[in-house]
């Protein structure tokens, strides 16, 4: 019976065809281009907001105005811009896919920046994280409180808020820190709506990337660039063995069982290897008889094999600048209409037209 009415599903002729436009959301991530990536930004933030681009229409850009408010060595800045796109293109992200730009390169983000500035009450910058952080530092040490703060790093909230909503944004992937500069951006979004009594700027939302994976560093505590525990992403081959070879172990000797999950060999092994072969390394483990070195070879072998095809085209991106800023141009050719579009409905209902 099922199978008659399959065929007679088949014999109807072909109904008329209709195109749907699916209108995907819009999720944004901002890379700030300081720092080697580690493998730590790998699979707590790369990976996360690729695996994204599969529901939502991503765009993606190196935040390098952000970075300016540290990094004042042109060379060192110019090469972590290189840095961070070659990386994130090696890492798979596809610009076909995703919008891919230098914030740097939209002059709009400037002039929402300007924009927003007017509907920014001065007492909400005093209370961001990070300004008030510095300020504190700056107490503790009996400094003046201003000492070393400059006025882009005081007014850091507007400009990510610009970059968010130039960008019609409705989720933006943070991690905790982050969360504050997104209330801020809902906050500067709604005045400027609720003043002109119009939807004129998309309010965005975010959506905090619980630490998916904890990815530990060398010492054991979480991986991250201001301990100085890292595994750089794209190092070589020989120094990716002798930062593992440098992972801090117990003193267990070779014939004691142990229990894999309270080893962060294993923790990062987990991250590089199929569930088979974390299971039978698991066995090993618990059998005794398996040395700390035994267990750094392991994962030595399962990183170099994920990590040496990324090392490879990274290296192949790094090599050839022209192209790598054709890829950056050619994304921010696609991206500036899109902002272009954001500036003039802010004009229009601000009489500024
Ligand atoms: N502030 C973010 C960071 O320090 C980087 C960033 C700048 C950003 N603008 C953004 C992130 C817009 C998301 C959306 O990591």
């Amino acid at each position: 019976m099922e199978r008659e009415c399959q065929e007679a599903l088949l014999d109807t002729p072909s109904l008329p065809r209709y195109t749907f436009t699916i209108m995907k959301k819009i999720a944004l991530t901002g890379i700030k281009p300081t720092g080697e990536l580690h493998i730590g930004n790998y699979f707590g933030a790369i990976k996360p907001a690729l695996a994204l681009a599969e529901t939502y229409d991503a765009r993606c850009f190196i935040a390098d105005y952000h970075a300016l408010n540290q990094v004042k060595n042109a060379d060192q800045l110019r090469g972590s811009i290189a840095h961070v796109a070659a990386g994130w293109l090696a890492a798979g992200l596809d610009p076909e896919k995703i919008l891919f730009y230098r914030q740097s390169a939209i002059p709009e983000v400037f002039e929402l920046s300007t924009q927003l500035m007017a509907f920014t009450p001065k007492g909400m910058m005093n209370r961001a994280h990070a300004y008030k952080a510095a300020v504190q530092d700056n107490l503790e040490r009996g400094a003046d409180p201003d000492a070393g703060i400059n006025m882009g790093l005081f007014t850091y909230p507007v400009l990510m808020a610009a970059d968010i909503i130039l960008f019609d944004a409705d989720i933006v992937p943070v991690g905790k820190d982050q969360t504050q500069h997104i209330e801020m951006a809902q906050a500067l979004a709604q005045t400027v709506n609720h003043n002109y009594g119009a939807e004129v700027l998309k309010v965005p939302q975010a959506a905090v990337v619980e630490s998916v994976a904890v990815v530990p560093g060398l010492d054991g505590r979480k991986m991250s660039k201001s301990y100085g525990n890292t595994i750089p992403l794209f190092c070589g081959e020989k120094q990716l063995r002798s930062l593992i070879m440098r992972i801090v172990t117990n003193s267990q000797t070779v014939e004691e069982p142990k229990d894999p999950e309270k080893s962060q060999i294993f923790l990062l092994y987990k991250l590089f290897a199929s569930k088979d072969e974390q299971d039978a390394l698991a066995a090993r483990y618990r059998a005794g008889g398996m040395g700390w070195g035994d267990a750094k070879a392991e994962l030595f072998r399962a990183a170099n094999r994920v990590l040496a095809p990324l090392r490879e085209k990274y290296e192949h991106l790094m090599a050839d600048r022209p192209a790598l800023d054709a890829i950056l141009a050619r994304g921010a050719e696609r991206a500036r209409p899109i902002a272009a579009a954001t500036v003039r409905r802010f004009r229009a209902a601000a009489g500024i037209d």
